[in-house]
């Protein structure tokens, strides 16, 4: 079964992640798929504010992985730039995810790589409206 919410603005996005973020637990997963430009770090951000308040969430692009210190390690992928899945093992990715609670943008890139148990976060835009957003959890 999947929710399907509706945001308005970057902030109502980031308002779902924070509420998302109340209820995980170390080893939880959430994959994020979504255009560029979507919505995907917004949503990250507002996790943040509730696994490691006082860090700034920035996008990965170049380092594919921020780390940021809570009571629970988070940790923040964005795999756009991942040539191919086996390199995931290089950068730590196998490790990280059991030892935190991970969001991982751009998972379209890691099809086979994702835990089973892993929430599926995808945002799109609503044709003709800037800041309107669709936002599927399953
Ligand atoms: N309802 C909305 N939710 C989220 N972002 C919105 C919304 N409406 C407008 N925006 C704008 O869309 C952009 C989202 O940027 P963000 O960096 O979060 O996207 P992204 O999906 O992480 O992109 P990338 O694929 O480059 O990592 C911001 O400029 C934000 O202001
Ligand atoms: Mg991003």
């Amino acid at each position: 079964m999947a929710d399907i919410l509706y945001t308005h603005s970057p902030e109502e996005t980031e308002k779902i992640g924070e509420d998302l973020a109340k209820s995980l637990k170390k080893g939880d997963f959430v994959a994020l798929y979504g255009d560029l430009g979507v919505g995907k770090t917004a949503f990250v951000r507002g996790m943040a504010r509730v696994l490691a308040p006082h860090a700034a969430v920035t996008s990965p692009s170049y380092s594919l992985c921020n780390t940021y210190r809570g009571n629970i390690m988070f940790y923040h992928f964005d795999l756009y730039r991942l040539s191919s899945e086996d390199d995931l093992e290089s950068i730590g990715y196998y490790d990280l995810i059991e030892n935190g609670i991970t969001a991982a943008e751009w998972c379209e890139n890691i099809p086979t790589s994702i835990p089973e148990h892993a929430l599926r976060v995808t945002i799109s835009r609503v044709s003709g409206r800037d800041d309107d957003r669709k936002i599927e959890m399953k």
